[in-house]
C-alpha cells in the first residue's frame, strides 16, 4: 500500500485502476480499507479507485485522543490533493457515511456523486455518547480481541457465513486499541447531518442491508427522503456490512450508479 505523511500523520491507502474518473471509499468502524476489496475489484477496470485507512485503524498513523470527522475529512482532502484528484464519486459505509457527510460540508465541489451505505444522518444522543466513551475505555483496557467479540455480531446478520465472520474479525484485529478508542470518541462528537441532507446537490445513492441492525433500513429511508433525487437500494441477505455479505447485489447497485454519473 502507498503511504505518505499528510495532514500531520502517516496515511496508507489502496490505489487501483487508472480511469480518468475516481472513486473514493470510506470504511466502517472499526475496520480498514481492506473491507472494500470486492468493490475495488469490480470498479478498477473503469475507474481509479482510492481507499484509505483512518488514523489508528489498519495501517495509518497514531490517532489523537479523538479522531473527529472534521480531522478525518481533512485527511481525505489532503490525500486527494496529494493524488491531484479534484473530483470523485465518494462511497462511505456507516462511519464512512458520517465522514462523507462531513467531507461534503467541507468540500461539496469535490463530489461527482455520493453513496451513503448502511449509515444514518442523525447525531448520537447523550446515552449513545456515554456508551461510546465506555467502549473506548474498555477497548484500551481489554484490547482488540474484546473489540472483535463485541462488534462482529453487530456488524453481520445472524447466521453469516463462517468465512465472512473470520474476515470481519481479521479486519478489526489489524487496528489498534488507540485507533478504536479515538474513532469512538470522534463519532460521539460528530454533528447532526440531518440539515446537510437538503444541501446535497450531486447524484446520490443510498444502500442498506435488509437485515442491518445497527443502521436499519428506516435510517436509509430518511436519508433517501432528505436528499433530492436520491435512489434507495436494499440489499437482500445482508446485515450492516452489506458490501461484504452480499457483494454481488452491492456491486451491481454501486457500479450502475458510478458508471451512470455525468462526466
Ligand atoms: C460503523 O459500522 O462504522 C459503526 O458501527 C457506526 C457507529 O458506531 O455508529
Amino acid at each position: 500500500m502507498p503511504v505518505a505523511t499528510l495532514n500531520g500523520t502517516e496515511i496508507h491507502w489502496r490505489d487501483a485502476g487508472s480511469g480518468s474518473s475516481a472513486v473514493v471509499f470510506l470504511h466502517a468502524f472499526p475496520l480498514h480499507s481492506g473491507m472494500w476489496t470486492r468493490q475495488i475489484a469490480a470498479l478498477e477496470r473503469k475507474h481509479r479507485v482510492i481507499a484509505l485507512d483512518y488514523r489508528g485503524l489498519g495501517k495509518s498513523g497514531t490517532p489523537p485522543e479523538a479522531s473527529t470527522l472534521d480531522l478525518l475529512a481533512g485527511d481525505v482532502r489532503a490525500l486527494l490533493a496529494h493524488l491531484r484528484i479534484g473530483r470523485a464519486a465518494v462511497a462511505g459505509l456507516s462511519m464512512g457515511g458520517y465522514l462523507a457527510f462531513e467531507l461534503y460540508r467541507q468540500a461539496p465541489g469535490l463530489f461527482r456523486g455520493v453513496a451513503f451505505c448502511d449509515t444514518k444522518a442523525g447525531a448520537d444522543d447523550e446515552p449513545g455518547k456515554a456508551n461510546r466513551e465506555k467502549f473506548a475505555r474498555t477497548a484500551l483496557e481489554k484490547g482488540l480481541g474484546w473489540v472483535a467479540d463485541e462488534m462482529v455480531p453487530k456488524l453481520l446478520r445472524p447466521g453469516a457465513d463462517a468465512a465472512v465472520v473470520k474476515e470481519a474479525r481479521h479486519l478489526i484485529l489489524d487496528g489498534t486499541p488507540a485507533g478504536v478508542a479515538a474513532a469512538q470518541r470522534g463519532m460521539a462528537r460528530r454533528p447532526d447531518s440531518v440539515p446537510t441532507l437538503a444541501t446535497i446537490g450531486c447524484p446520490a445513492l443510498v444502500v442498506v442491508g435488509a437485515e442491518d441492525g445497527m443502521t436499519p433500513p428506516v435510517e436509509a429511508k430518511k436519508i433517501a427522503a432528505g436528499v433530492k433525487g436520491a435512489k434507495l437500494v436494499t440489499i437482500p441477505d445482508a446485515g450492516h456490512l452489506s458490501n461484504i455479505e452480499n457483494p454481488e447485489a452491492f456491486n451491481a447497485a454501486l457500479t450502475a450508479f458510478v458508471d451512470g454519473l455525468p462526466a
